[in-house]
This record gives structure tokens, sequence and C-alpha cells, in this order.
């Protein structure tokens, strides 16, 4: 070969190459699905934004719904978009359906399925579905699942009837007397998409069967019963005929699908009623369990139950991410659990078997009249806890004397006996609490690397159980019976003086707003994380009414009416954190945080507080860590994004050693899982702000490196 035709093709091997990396940097990256991908794994191959241009991430523009209507603030914006060929599909916090242009964040088209009315609803986004013919969007508001264009964003109507299906029928249940309403997209295999539910809390609940509906008529293809029928796997683990009176063991929040193996990977939340469970004595299967499914079929392959008997709303939170474990040259599929008690389980995906051997652990008996607590619960060998399990005297808060004064007072009246310690009358302390350990927003796997990054809090509940339908003696109008309930029964979510908090809105002013009658609904059924009321007397019932329209204050509540309902016990502080009295956790510091761990390995790489409250900090390097909601996101480019934390920031870590490289103040809670793609030559980060007075609605803001830091 000659000089020159050595130069010729070492230029033409550069301009081949120049064109590949340009064509790699300018390729397409989506989000086509809730977590990125069937796997759950929110990992994106971009690396555009990267750690050496990732300090100058700006704001590079802001979708604004503006649909909530006069006067309505929703509760916690979670949406995870998700991009298809260059659209962005979401749902609003008030529920509507957008598809917006990934690089401008224009509006391409609305669908609102509550047709002007206030709508609503926790919703963490939608479902993508096409074949060379057609392209669909599927997403639930309500009890109904609806199909869409994705085109045009126009109702599907030869899907189900007239365009949706009702989710409260089929169950085997009378669709009259329950709801089922979905709060985390389906998941798609082949033609179908399989769906789960969420349901109430309470004692009325439906239960949680996962379906399967044909994505192009809606028709339901399979149905797994998660309270088994008679002649069912699991039936002997209820009461007899328990299937026809107890609800929940339903999917809430989403699940994750081996392809190939035709696989899906469902978690379970716990029977109801959450807190009391006299009526269903046993380890009640398959609440609480991980269950692998055939796809097509909805036949049972394996399951695992995380909480026999749950008596703390220990539901299973998030999809299971599945992840595969290298050893030397071999490699081994497996799924991931994350917990709301801070436990990290892997399995064999088509075995079931626990990578790390699982104990069976006696745990602390129930005292509460007519509760049977299951002696053991299920403890792993391993990996370690990425939450704390337990309160002690020493882990209280530090913050200052008068906080650990504040908190130690009342520690010393409570039952604090570790994880899996039932609730009583005089209050008993839960850790973690309902908020986990893990919640919804699971974890992000980087496949390159083996590390799995889990966000969590680090938030003591309290637990106290009183009889229900036990009219208090003395004499007193309805008004201060309303009063004397709500304070038992509501503050803990609406707050003392009925202001809400972000996750339960305010109440202040109903009579503008809601007809008594639609009040008392809302209160028996319960929607979203309120649980319903079921057990109410008549007299509960006009008081509650009484208060918060603020009337009867005149008419004596009369003595001679009996307890009408006495079936069971309520948890009056549910969902109510042990706090210190300026709002922060009763214990110490971290109070979330984010932890990487090595599946390959079997060890933590980093963990870090997540979050911080600069006025309580201990150090100028130690933050605080606060309670957070979303998940986690890992990149090619060697981050991690997660916003989630109370704090409303945004913030961008190396995800090789928990280094923060970035972060962003929002308008707003960043209370979801980000997104990432690649359009036009741009990476972008996308994130969906919940809604404060200013701006009620929320927004969807979007995130990228200005084009000299490309
Ligand atoms: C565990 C927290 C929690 C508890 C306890 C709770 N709620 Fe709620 N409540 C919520 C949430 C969250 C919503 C919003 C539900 C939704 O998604 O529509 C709500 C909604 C409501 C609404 C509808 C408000 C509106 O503007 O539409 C009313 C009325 C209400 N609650 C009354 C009560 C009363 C009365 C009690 C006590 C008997 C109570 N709640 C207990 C969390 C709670």
């Amino acid at each position: 070969m000659g000089f020159q035709t050595k130069i010729i093709n070492a230029l033409l091997v550069v301009f081949m190459l120049s064109i590949m990396s340009c064509i790699r940097h300018r390729a397409a990256i989506q989000w086509p699905v809730y977590k990125a991908d069937r796997s759950s794994s929110s990992y994106s191959p971009a690396t555009q934004i990267n750690r050496t241009n990732v300090g100058y991430l700006q704001m590079a523009w802001q979708f604004d719904p503006a649909d909530a209507p006069a006067g309505v603030r929703y509760g916690k914006y979670e949406c995870n978009p998700i991009v298809v060929d260059g659209i962005i599909y979401a749902t609003s916090a008030r529920r509507r359906v957008y598809a917006i242009e990934a690089n401008t964040g224009m509006k391409i088209w609305s669908f609102d399925p509550f047709n002007g009315a206030r709508g609503g609803g926790m919703c963490r986004g939608v479902t993508h579905w096409s074949n060379q013919d057609e392209s669909r969007i599927l997403f639930t508001a309500d009890h109904f699942l609806y199909a869409l264009e994705a085109s045009s964003g126009k109702a599907i109507l030869s899907f189900g009837q007239n365009g949706r299906v009702d989710l409260n029928e089929n169950l085997g249940v009378n669709a009259d007397s329950v709801w089922v309403k979905p709060t985390s997209p389906g998941i798609i295999y082949r033609d179908l998409i399989i769906l789960g539910s969420e349901v109430s809390e309470s004692y009325d609940a439906a239960p949680g069967h996962i379906r399967a509906y044909n994505v192009k008529t809606g028709e339901m293809e399979w149905i797994f019963h998660t309270i088994p029928q008679p002649g069912e796997f699991g039936y002997e683990t209820w009461p007899p005929n328990a299937w026809t009176y107890t609800g929940g063991a339903n999917n809430w929040g989403g699940m994750s699908l081996d392809i190939e193996r035709g696989l899906v990977f469902a978690p379970l939340g716990s029977p109801t009623y959450d807190f009391y469970g006299a009526n269903r004595k046993g380890a009640n299967l398959f609440g609480n369990c991980l269950v692998a499914l055939e796809a097509a079929t909805g036949k049972r392959v394996w399951h695992f139950q995380s909480v026999h008997h749950d008596l703390w709303d220990y539901d299973l939170p998030a999809p299971p991410t599945l992840v595969s474990m290298q050893i030397d040259s071999s490699s081994r599929d497996l799924v991931s659990l994350t917990t709301k008690t801070g436990f990290l389980f892997l399995f064999d995906r088509e075995t079931g078997e626990s990578v790390f051997p699982i104990e069976e652990i006696p745990v602390p008996p129930a005292i509460v009249e007519g509760e049977e607590s299951w002696p053991t619960q299920p403890f792993p060998t391993g990996p370690p806890p990425f939450s704390q399990q337990k309160l002690t005297e020493s882990d209280l808060t530090d913050v200052s004397p008068e906080a650990r004064e504040f908190v130690l007072e009342r520690f010393q009246n409570l039952r604090s006996e570790g994880l899996y310690t039932p609730a009583t009358a005089e209050g008993t302390i839960m850790l973690p609490g309902t908020r986990g350990g893990a919640e919804w927003g699971g974890s992000a796997y980087d496949p390159q690397t083996g590390l799995l990054y889990i966000n969590a809090n680090e938030s003591p509940e309290l637990l106290t159980l009183h009889k229900a339908g036990q009219q208090p003696a003395g004499r007193f109008s309805f008004y201060d019976y309303g009063s004397r309930y709500y304070k038992n029964y509501c503050a803990s979510c609406h707050m003392d003086d009925l202001v809400g908090d972000i996750s339960s809105p305010s109440l202040q002013d109903l009579k503008s707003r809601l007809a008594r009658e639609e009040t008392l609904e809302k209160i028996k059924k319960g929607a979203g994380r309120m649980p319903g009321f079921t057990l109410m007397t008549k007299n509960e019932e006009k008081a509650i009414i009484a208060f918060l329209y603020d009337e009867s204050k005149d008419e004596i509540v009369p003595r001679s009416t009996r307890p009408e309902s006495n079936k069971g016990y309520q948890n009056v502080t549910a969902y109510s954190s042990f706090n210190d009295q300026n709002g922060y956790p009763a214990i110490k510091q971290p109070w979330g945080t984010l932890n990487a761990y090595n599946v390959n390995t079997g060890k933590y790489e980093w963990q870090i507080p997540l979050g911080n409250y600069p006025e309580v900090q201990k150090s100028d390097d130690s933050h605080t860590g606060a309670e957070n909601w979303g998940g986690p996101i890992v990149t090619a480019g060697g981050l991690v994004f997660i916003a989630a934390t109370k704090d409303e920031k945004f913030r961008a870590f190396d995800k090789s050693n928990g280094q923060l490289l970035w972060e962003t103040e929002l308008a707003g809670g960043g209370y979801a899982t980000p997104a990432t793609y690649m359009h036009k030559g741009i990476q972008y980060v996308l994130i969906s702000v919940t809604g404060t007075n200013e701006n009620p609605s929320g927004t969807i803001r979007a995130f990228a490196v200005p084009k000299q830091y490309r």
C-alpha cells in the first residue's frame, strides 16, 4: 500500500468514525415505558449529559397544563412521563392526558376523561402500545381503562364500551359496592395490557385481582385471584369464604416483565383492613407477595410472601427491577425486590429461589382482642437492610435538647419492639413506617456496573388501635362530637385546622365545593390514600358533617343510641409520623437516604443522606436527609438523577461514588421519577413538579445543557 493510499484510508476511517459518532450522538433515545423499560431499570444509555457538563444543566422548557379548576390544588404529582418517537405522553395531576412535543414542550393534544368535571386521583403515568398499523395510549382514570389514538388523542370507540372498560366489573363481587382505581400504569405483553389496581384500605375493599385486557378490544383475557377462591392455591391461608368479604392484596405500584421468558412480576399490597385482621386469620396469600405469573395466561409460576398476615400496611410498593448477577464469566438473571420494611430481596427469575437464604424469625405477638398475629416473619440473611428497623432511646433525635426531650417523653409511653410489632391501644412505634423504607419509586439498575440505586425514608410512625363505634360518655353536641371524631380519625392527614398538607387536601370551606352527601360518601368510601370509614355509626356520620360544615352546635347527641357497628378496630393514628415539636422526624438524621448496592459483589458501594434542611444541618458537609417520594434514574453518562425530597430540589449524583454534582430548586415538590431521552441531538431530563398555591396544576420541567457544553 502506497503512502497516499494509506492517508486516504486513514482519512476514510476518521470520516466513517465521525459519521458513526454523529449518528450515535443524534440517534433518538426514548423512554417508552414507565421507569424506562419493562425491566423497570430506570436506566438510559444517553451520555450527552455527563459528569463534566452536568453542572451547566438548565431548564429548557416547562409544560404547564393549567388545568386545575379554580380553588383546587391536587396532591402529589407523581407522573413519570413516557417518550416515544419524539412525543411525550403524560397525565397531569388533574388526570388529563397530554401529548407534548419532546423538544419544545408544546402541547399536541389533550384528553379529558372527566369531561370537564374536577378529576384528579393519584396517577404515575400511561402505557404505550403499537404494532405495524397503529399506536395507542392506554391509561386509567377513576375506575376506567381507556384506549386513545396516540396520534390524535381520540378515544378508540371500539375498545371496551365506547372507548373504555369498567374496572369495577368482572371481579366476582358486586361492582356497585367497590371501587378499583389503578394509580400505576399497566404493562404490555404482546397484545395484552396487564393491570393492577388501587382499592380501599378499609374493611369494604375490593379484591386486588390482577387482570389482563386485550389492547385492541378491551376484552378481559385472564384474571389472577390475589385472594384465592375455593380450590385455588392458598385458599386455606384464609378463613373459609374470606374471598367473598375481604379485599386488598392489590398491585398498586406497577409490575415488571421478562419479555423472553414471558413472565410478569407483580408486587402485591396488604390485605384489608390494613391494621387489624381478626376477620382474616391466617397467612393471607397472596397479600404482600411477589408473584411471578405467565404473562400470556396469568398462571402462577412462583410466589414469595414478604409479610405474613400483614398488620402494618407494609405493601410491596414498587415494580421489582430485573437485574443480572455476574459471577466470573457466568450470569444469573434475577428479580430484585425492595420493600417498605427496608429489605432488598434477590430471587432467581425462573424459580423464585432467593440468592440469600431467608429465615423465619419469631416476632412480638399481638395483644389486642381478637387478633392472631403470625408468629414469625421472613428475614433475608443478606443484603443488610437499607433502612433502620427499630427505634430505641439512643436513636431519638438530637437536633436540639428540646426536641429530644419532646420525643423522649412520648417515646417512653409507646411500644417499640422493632419490625413487625403489632398495634396496641396505647400506641406502637412503627419503623420503617408506611412510607418505607423504600416506596413506589422503586430502584434504578445500571447494567454496565451492576449497581442498583434505592432511595429510602427514615420516618417512624405510630399505630394506635381503637375499637370503632364506641360513643364516648358525656353530653355533647353533634358539632363537638364531630370535632372529637375529626381529631381522632382525620387530623393525622388533614391537619388540626383542616388545612391539609402535601398529601391530603384542605377541608376548609367544603360548603362551597361539596354537598354533604358527597362528602359523606367520600369519607365512607375513601379515596387514594384515604381509608374508607366504613365502621361509622349514624351518630358519627351526622357529627362529622356537623363539624365540617360548621353546624348543629346546639343539637345534643342522643345517649340512647347503641353502637350500631362493632365490626372491629381502627388505627386512629394511621399514616401519622412521629415527629418533634417542629415537625422533624423523632429519629436521628439522616431522614432519607440514597443507596447504591452492587448486585455482583453483594455489597453496598455507597449510602448517602438524600435531601437537606440547612437550618438543622450538623455540619456543612453532612446533609440531613429528607422524606422522599419518587424514584432515581441512572444514565450511561455516569449520573443518578433524583428529585423526590421534601426540600423540593432536583439533584444529580456521580453514579460511582454518590458525590453531588448538581442541584436546582423546583417550584414545588418533584414527587415523581424523572425521565430522560435524546431528541434532535439534545438530551433532556424531565421531572413532574407538584402544584403550589400560585400554580395549582403543577408542571413538567425539562432540563438540558446549553449548546456550548454538549
Ligand atoms: C390517611 C390520610 C387520610 C385520613 C386519615 C383521612 N383522609 Fe380525607 N383525604 C385524604 C386524601 C389523600 C384525600 C384525597 C383523595 C383523592 O385522591 O381524591 C382525602 C379526601 C377527603 C375529602 C374530599 C375532599 C375534596 O375536596 O374532595 C374529604 C371530605 C375528606 N377527605 C374527609 C376526611 C375525613 C372527615 C376524615 C376522617 C374521618 C378523613 N378525611 C381522613 C387523606 C386522608
